[in-house]
């Protein structure tokens, strides 16, 4: 059963907040593009806003993306509407994972900040789910195995923007609920000519998902690290990516 979705207020503000960072704002674009297959098949697993799914539709023939949220599926619609060359490309389904089932197979799958609210008990579950769709010699890439502590941290502002005579502030704070698991909260602020107009708060758990699980989870689903694309995070700006193959026959 779904829980209440995270992303139902943020949607709007998801990309506002990672614009002013370029290409360096995480969950990283670059890297997930890099290894789209040109002209291959690609399945891509909480797209969000889309911020990586534009950038792989240009490169591959066919995207399904698997989306829980309706406001972040609404948000990649209105790109796409803006985009009619990509539109026939890519495909835009409400779907929770795992499980999910969708009769095809892929040459690429990837999941770009999502690991966050992936429980470990389901992590297994969603690696076979996944490897049962790519192809003999497929990739798949996600980020976010990291070998930092579970966030814990007072309250602060971490960023803000102003668009026209609105300043919009976003606070979080994050307490660690055991070695691999935090609760955070985001504040949303608006502000016009410095008086607060609007404050939203979003709470919800993060996963932390450590490099030797994820690996034997990723080995017992038949998807083996590709050469010298295991990166596993270790400071604060490395996005933890790992990168496996689905070995013939698993
Ligand atoms: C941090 S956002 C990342 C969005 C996008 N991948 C990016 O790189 O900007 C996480 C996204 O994953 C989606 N998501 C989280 N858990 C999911 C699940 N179990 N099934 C499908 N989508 C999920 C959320 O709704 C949200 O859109």
């Amino acid at each position: 059963m779904r829980g209440p979705d995270p992303y139902a207020f943020a949607a709007g503000y998801y990309d506002l907040f990672r614009a002013k960072l370029g290409d360096e704002a995480l969950p990283s674009v670059s890297f997930f593009t890099e290894f789209a297959p040109s002209d291959g098949y690609a399945l891509e697993i909480g797209p969000g806003t889309g911020r990586a799914t534009l950038a792989v539709a240009a490169k591959v023939a066919g995207l399904v993306c698997l989306e829980r949220s309706a406001t972040m599926r609404a948000v990649l619609l209105a790109k796409l509407a803006e985009r009619p060359h990509l539109q026939a490309r890519v495909t835009v389904l409400d779907v929770a994972v795992p499980p999910f089932r969708l009769d095809r197979r892929f040459d690429y799958a990837y999941f770009g900040g999502v690991l966050e609210h992936i429980r470990p008990a389901d992590r297994p579950h969603l690696f076979r789910a996944v490897a049962d769709h790519l192809a003999d010699g497929g990739l798949l890439a996600m980020d976010m195995v990291l070998r930092q502590p579970a966030p814990d941290f007072p309250e602060r502002v971490v960023d803000e923007v102003t668009v026209g005579e609105c300043r919009y502030e976003l606070a979080a704070a994050a307490t660690a609920l055991g070695p691999d698991e935090s609760q955070l909260t985001y504040i949303y602020r608006t502000f016009h000519e410095d008086r607060l107009l609007a404050t939203e708060k979003v709470e919800r758990r993060h996963n932390m998902h450590r490099p030797e699980p994820v690996l034997a989870d990723l080995a017992a689903a038949g998807l083996a690290p590709a050469p010298g694309l295991v990166f596993a995070g270790v400071s604060a700006e490395d996005p933890g990516g790992v990168v496996v193959r689905k070995e013939a026959s698993a």
